[in-house]
């Protein structure tokens, strides 16, 4: 998968999928060359322009050789101080004040399988699954050393970057960028794409023409955030959901990140993702090392839905891990919708109750349950139970969902206190807090300094004294603000630059040590819904609340626009009551069903307030959505139709079974139209010479009756060809109503 020619100086990284090329020149740079479908091998046809361009500077060594510039040369990392004006991708302060320090290429190994990195989240692999490039870089004076790391993986369609910096010097360097990741392409015909958001509309797909300049997607919230995602695509202007090709990046980080374009003055293309520099100092003392994040890159050819394809796959076989990685997630019900603070034990039994007669197999337990809680002002930091709601305590409310053969989960906010709180009294120091200026609140709460050992001990004690009762078979990991203030008691004044990246550091600390000791729980991770939905996040926690935004209508554009990272299985996705929470709207029940069985299926209402005749339908949904689960869960996901395109109308998804025997067929249109044409849904990557059958059919409105979706449609029981469902396509049935959910399920023959 690696090779390294020695006499062209060439490094070729293969697969199926890709090749991706670089060169060493002149026995020093790092210049990129090459990346897109695989090649059969790399002997430069495109040779690299030697030009003399004003304004473009030489080294010292070459000063005569005036088509010689780092400015216009396409690098595998960037500095600037030497001529390259591009965004740099790393930045390295020296003793005495200056940052131009020369980084030449040094060596190379290559190791079978992946290393992990230290103190952070990374995708993982077998010996025989992947390999891993290590090229080393040194400043000739001795004083730094870089490591670039690239692992390839068999068959599947990503390249993963990270960057080690190593003080080899004598004095104490500071590093003000580090980044993972930079590349240069040779043009700048791309559309660019991101997902932006904020609370309860997270990830909506943003499109635009590249622009000439410097563009940046980023967070400096000390989050992954709500308001950008660590994603970055560039896909050609004619690439679709099917075909086409995209460059994709997706970082394995949940704090302060930046990616950044530059469409330079000829044209070509600049890419640089990881760290935020704008929230991010580093001392390196002698002997010191530095690893920076690890940044995922797709190149597909075959679409958005491609680039999707590809990282769901490698998030679910490298980066998803313990009992639950590739297990069917169970049907929760969540009492946060239901009773919000309002709820003691005789509500929760009654939950229970009734979660187990509809054939729900999950009881959670939300905000609330400890301290003095009755409101959003108080306790956070006391992990003790609410004796005067829950007098049983937990182990009484898990009780009655064990009892009842349904598990128990339970909620934490472990990174938080409150200003009203015994932990706060005790321990005021242990806040991110500027010593002499106002704090800032959020939710009135204020953010425990993770970055120091003794906070992160606190945080492990008090949830694992809880998990250690044995009760709790599930957790919901929430964060419910950002970072401000990010300073912390104790540490000297020139590395108070570190203190966002160290919390990230002693969150990704505190997660490992509890997850690891509680191999049985399933964790989801929140962050006042998707606030924090990241690949590093998924690395500990298998599934991750998606939007606090409940409404089915917001929610098939915020799951589409998820769903462009990350796979289904780590979406959690509830049906909640109408009028919604959030935006008022008033949505049938099938739509909500239909829309939150695209994730991790949950109810999150009070399901005891249910009439005879909606208990009815609920209890079809579950049925139906356990037929379907590994289908929904395991299999290939695909987007058909996406609420970011066309009329922003209608949303499709389709679902492949692993066995590629199942497929299941979600089609949603919002608001109904007077004549309106009738939509033609074209299936996708069937196999077209196979036959499939249509086995059910749920048309609009009609769960709680299934016979009567099959009866009403032609197609019912009928056989095509592959072909025929992926050419041809299929009608949507023409129903006059708003907010209407389709499902279809076909199985091809043995
Ligand atoms: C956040 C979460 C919600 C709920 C509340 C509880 O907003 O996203 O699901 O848990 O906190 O306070």
């Amino acid at each position: 998968m690696i090779s390294f020619d020695e006499q062209t100086q060439v490094f070729h990284l293969r697969n199926d999928r890709f090749s991706y090329v670089f060169e060493v020149a002149r026995g020093r740079y790092l210049l990129h060359r090459y990346w897109g479908r695989p090649l059969h091998a790399f002997r430069g046809s495109a040779e690299l322009p030697a030009l003399d361009r004003a304004f473009s500077p030489q080294p010292e060594d070459y000063e005569n050789e005036r088509t010689f510039s780092l400015d216009v040369l396409p690098q595998e990392l960037s500095m600037q101080g030497h001529g390259d004006f591009r965004i740099p991708s790393l930045g390295v302060v020296l003793p005495d004040g200056t940052d131009v320090i020369d980084l030449f290429y040094d060596g190379y190994r290559i190791l079978r399988g992946k290393p992990g990195l230290q103190g952070l989240p990374a995708l993982y692999a077998q010996e025989d699954e992947a390999e891993t490039l290590e090229v080393t870089l040194r400043d000739p004076r001795g004083r730094l050393k870089v490591v670039l790391s690239y692992t390839v993986f068999a068959g599947d369609g990503v390249l993963t970057r990270s960057v080690r910096i190593e003080n080899t010097g004598e004095a104490p360097l500071r590093l003000k960028q580090a980044a993972s990741f930079c590349v240069d392409f040779p043009d700048h015909a791309f559309d660019r794409l991101s997902l932006y958001g904020g609370h309860a509309a997270e990830r909506s797909l943003e499109r635009c023409r590249l622009l000439r300049g410097i563009e940046e997607t980023a967070s400096a919230r000390g989050a992954s955030s709500h308001q950008q995602s660590p994603f970055l695509a560039l896909a050609r202007p004619e690439t679709g959901e099917l075909a086409g090709e995209v460059y994709a990046f997706s970082l394995i980080y949940s704090g302060s990140f930046s990616m950044k374009t530059e469409v330079e003055q000829f044209g070509t293309t600049r890419v640089v993702a990881g760290l935020n520099p704008a929230d991010f100092s580093w001392q390196l003392q002698p002997g010191e090392v530095f690893q920076t994040p690890e940044v995922v890159c797709v190149y597909a050819a075959d679409g958005l839905n491609g680039m999707s394809q590809a990282f769901h796959a490698a998030y679910c076989k490298h980066l998803l891990r313990g009992k639950y990685r590739h297990a069917v997630r169970p049907i929760l019900v969540n009492n946060w919708e239901a009773t919000y603070f309002d709820f003691d034990d005789e509500k929760m039994d009654a939950l229970a109750a009734c979660a187990a007669d509809l054939g729900l197999e999950l009881l959670v337990l939300d905000d609330g349950w400890f301290g003095h809680r009755n409101d959003d002002n108080t306790s956070l930091g006391d992990w003790t139970v609410n004796r005067k709601k829950l007098k049983g305590g937990i182990e009484g409310v898990a009780a009655s969902a064990h009892r009842r053969g349904l598990k128990f989960g339970l909620w934490f906010e472990p990174e938080m206190v409150s200003k009203d709180s015994d932990l706060y009294r005790a321990h005021p120091d242990w806040v991110l807090r500027a010593p002499d200026a106002p704090m800032s609140f959020g939710r009135h709460q204020l953010v425990l300094d993770l970055s120091r050992p003794e906070v992160q001990d606190y945080i492990v004690a008090c949830v694992s004294k809880i998990l250690e009762t044995g009760v709790v078979d599930y957790v919901k990991w929430d964060f419910n603000r950002h970072l401000t203030e990010a300073f912390s008691a104790g540490r000297t004044p020139e590395r108070q630059g570190e203190t966002k990246h160290r919390y990230v550091l002693g969150l990704y600390a505190v997660l490992e040590r509890i997850t690891q000791a509680f191999p049985d729980v399933l964790f989801e991770s929140c962050s006042g819904g998707g606030g924090r939905f990241d690949a590093a996040m998924l690395y500990y926690m298998p599934q991750t609340w998606t939007s606090d935004d409940t409404d089915a209508v917001c929610r098939q554009a915020i799951q589409t626009g998820t769903s462009y990272v990350f796979p289904p299985l780590t979406m959690g996705a509830h049906v909640s009551v109408v009028p919604n929470h959030q935006v008022g709207r008033v949505t049938p029940m099938q739509t909500r069903a239909f829309t939150a069985m695209m994730g991790c299926y949950g109810y999150e209402l009070d399901i005891t307030q249910l009439s005879e005749e909606e208990k009815q339908e609920v209890r079809a949904q579950v049925a139906l959505y356990k037929r379907l689960r590994p289908t929904l869960q395991l299999g290939t996901f695909t987007r058909l139709l996406t609420p970011f395109d066309g009329t922003k109308n209608e949303t499709a998804w389709m679902f492949t079974s692993e066995d590629a025997r199942e497929v299941a067929v979600f089609y949603f249109k919002t608001l109904a139209e007077p004549a309106t044409p009738i939509r033609r849904l074209r299936l996708a990557g069937l196999d077209p010479d196979a036959r499939y059958t249509f086995r059910e059919y749920y048309p609009a409105q009609t769960l709680s009756h299934d016979s009567l979706g099959m009866a009403r449609q032609s197609l019912a029981g009928k056989t095509f060809y592959g072909d025929e469902l992926m050419q041809e396509g299929i009608n949507v049935e023409k129903i006059d109503a708003d907010f209407t959910a389709y499902l279809w399920v076909l199985e091809k023959e043995a």
